[in-house]
């Protein structure tokens, strides 16, 4: 997608030097343009760990480079070196799927090589692809997801589309596209007339700093909401459609996502409103049935519940917004079970959120 008129993705080799990892440095946006270079196993656990990258495609891919950047620095024991950063790049973030997908992938690549250098080369080329991958399926996210956008516009005789979103699985949040802002920028692109409700998704505001940005960047038009005014909105007629993404979706359709999720899918099933998930499929998890029960839900700092930061006079200032003494819980994301999701939008077409569906777009995952 495009910054100030020049494409970026999220992460990329450097062009000069592949043992380089590039990175756009998602905490000082949407104030400052950072890219940071990431050389070593250490910095890349530490870029997932502290979010400098996040969004569940985007720790897949930082976790392939990750893997190759462990190539790089292995020493004599090779495969224990291998081993140890794959179990610390794992350990760096609980839920998103993506994560362990993308370090599976490497090793099993890594594992088909004999000499270091071919490692190298394999576990490279291998970022490389998962990265593309990822790209690649968010694009066709989109042309599958902005079919949907068109039939609601031709409902309303052309009238503009509005969509709500929670959190922020837009590009930042991917290598390139987005999931659930995929089929958005394809009907904006294509002349569809739409607006988009941003939920500002507190504590870390991945909505009003990174989606209202990359939308801005776009010339989409939206507006950022409170995090509780969507339920609102939806009695009022306002919202069309809610789209989301998802860092872990179980084979039978149970979906993990930023912490809110779930209370907008209420409100959705309430007010009659289609609410959709949209997912590449490094984001199913094919082992496990019960979402509510088996996907590991992260819990963060409460220092991001106690604190917000900001902008102010030309610097970024974190402030303060609870008693000085307040204890306070952080939990990273929840569950929407299956039953609250009208479809989930993926590489190869629209599913419904259970197993029989998920597994038909799906065979080889047939067991
Ligand atoms: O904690 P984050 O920012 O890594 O959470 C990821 C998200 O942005 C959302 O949950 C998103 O909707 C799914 S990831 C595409």
């Amino acid at each position: 997608m495009k910054v100030r008129g020049q494409h970026y993705r999220t992460i990329w080799p450097n062009d000069t030097d592949s043992r380089v990892i590039q990175l756009i440095d998602q905490r000082f946006l949407p104030h400052r343009f950072v890219i940071e270079e990431v050389r070593t196993v250490d910095e890349m656990a530490g870029a997932i760990k502290e979010m400098h990258v996040r969004g569940a495609g985007l720790i897949g891919a930082a976790a392939g480079y990750g893997m190759y950047l462990a190539t790089l620095g292995a020493g004599t024991s090779f495969e224990d070196d291998l081993a140890a950063a794959a179990a610390q790049l794992k350990a760096t973030r609980p839920t998103a799927v993506n994560l362990a997908w993308a370090i599976e992938r490497q090793l099993k690549n890594i594992g088909a090589a004999e000499s270091v250098e071919e490692k190298q080369r394999l576990a490279f080329n291998t970022a490389r692809q998962i990265a593309d991958e990822d790209a690649e399926y968010c694009r066709r996210i989109g042309e599958h997801g902005v079919e949907l956008i068109r039939h609601i516009s031709e409902q309303k005789d052309g009238a503009t589309v509005n969509v709500l979103t929670h959190c922020n699985a837009g590009w930042l949040a991917f290598v390139d596209h987005g999931s659930a802002t995929a089929p958005i920028y394809a009907a904006h692109d294509g002349g569809i007339p739409v607006h988009v409700w941003v939920d500002e998704t507190r504590p870390r505001s991945q909505g009003s700093k990174l989606t209202a940005w990359e939308l801005g960047e776009h010339g989409v038009p939206y507006t950022v909401i409170a995090d509780n005014a969507g339920g609102h909105l939806m009695q009022h007629g306002k919202v069309d459609v809610v789209i989301v993404g998802t860092d872990r979706t179980t084979y039978t359709g149970d979906v993990a996502n930023k912490i809110g999720t779930y209370l907008k899918a209420l409100a959705a099933k309430d007010n009659a409103v289609p609410f959709y998930v949209a997912l590449p499929s490094s984001s199913f998890d094919w082992n496990i049935r019960n979402g509510l029960k088996e996907i590991p839900i992260e819990e963060r700092d409460s220092e991001e519940v106690n604190y917000a930061d900001g902008w102010h006079g030309g610097e970024q200032v974190k402030v303060r917004v609870t008693p000085q003494t307040s204890a306070a819980a952080n939990f990273g994301f929840d569950v929407t079970p299956r039953q609250f999701v009208t479809g989930l939008i993926t590489e190869r077409g629209i599913c419904q959120a259970n197993e029989e569906s998920i597994l038909q777009l799906f065979p080889e995952h047939a067991r």
